[in-house]
Order: C-alpha cells, then sequence, then structure tokens
C-alpha cells in the first residue's frame, strides 16, 4: 500500500508542486479511502503541515477517511431523490446503523455515502447497495435490506 501511495505522490509532484487535489483524488481512487499513512506521506512530499492536507481534504465532500462496510450503501440526495424525502432515508439508515455518512460501522460491515444523482431520477428515491440499485425506496424498507445483509455474511 505504500509503494501505491508513494507512485502517485512520484507521478504528481513530477508534474507540477501544487498538485495536491489530483493526488487526493488519485489516492482515494485506488485506496476507497485517505487513510493517516496516505495523508502524511502527502504532507512530507509536498513539505507541507499535515493539517494542510487535512484542512483541503476535509473542504471537499468527495473525501473519505475511513475504509468502506463490506457493505458501501450509496444514498442519491440530488435534486430529483431529495424532492421524494431522500433526506429521511439518510436519516433512517444513519439511526439503524448508527454511523453518520462518510462514517463505517465498527465492525466494517456498513458504510454510507451520500452521492448526487444516479441516473435514475424517475425512480427516485435511489438507494444503492454495493452493486444492487433500490429504487422507490421507503425509510421502512431500510431494516429489511440491511438484515439481508447481515444474513449473507452469515451464510458464508
Ligand atoms: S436525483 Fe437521485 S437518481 Fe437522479
Amino acid at each position: 500500500m505504500a509503494d501505491k501511495i508513494d507512485e502517485i505522490i512520484d507521478k504528481h509532484i513530477s508534474v507540477q508542486r501544487d498538485s495536491l487535489l489530483p493526488m487526493l483524488q488519485d489516492i482515494q481512487k485506488e485506496m476507497g479511502y485517505l487513510s493517516e499513512e496516505s495523508i502524511n506521506r502527502i504532507a512530507r512530499a509536498l513539505d507541507m503541515p499535515i493539517s494542510k492536507v487535512y484542512g483541503v481534504a476535509t473542504f471537499y465532500d468527495q473525501f473519505r477517511f475511513e475504509a468502506r462496510g463490506r457493505f458501501h450503501i450509496q444514498i442519491c440526495h440530488g435534486t430529483a431523490c431529495h424532492i421524494n424525502n431522500s433526506a429521511r432515508i439518510i436519516h433512517e439508515a444513519e439511526r439503524l446503523l448508527k454511523i453518520r455518512q462518510g462514517q463505517t460501522t465498527r465492525d466494517g460491515m456498513f458504510s454510507i455515502e451520500v452521492v448526487n444523482c444516479m441516473g435514475a431520477c424517475g425512480l427516485s428515491p435511489v438507494m444503492a447497495v454495493n452493486d444492487t440499485y433500490y429504487h422507490g425506496i421507503d425509510p421502512n424498507d431500510l431494516k429489511d435490506i440491511f438484515d439481508e445483509c447481515k444474513e449473507k455474511i452469515n451464510r458464508i
């Protein structure tokens, strides 16, 4: 993992020194999140305080600081989904899993990400669990969906 982080840093640093943002984006794309190690390595490579790298990364909603769960839940909060009460779905998912968006449950089972338009506005509100999409969902559907995920793990 450290080699991959360094490879991404070297690629950007050789192009221009103020390439912090693309560096963060590439590392997240590769690793799925920005680890403490990656933040530290970037700060060292750019000769920049760690707090500044964190400051930039936390300014943008796109960055995660925890690994995704085995079941990564994406809830759309684009305009059509927003109109169809996606806020209630986000709230219920956070309540049931006891985490906030951008976080992962302690057991590493679930993570929640709020995203913009998933391209199925006519079927809103839309949610995905890994590669499975759910359309026209209601907050009351979530418990069963999450229970199914847990059952899948128990069957393995
Ligand atoms: S706004 Fe949610 S799918 Fe388009």
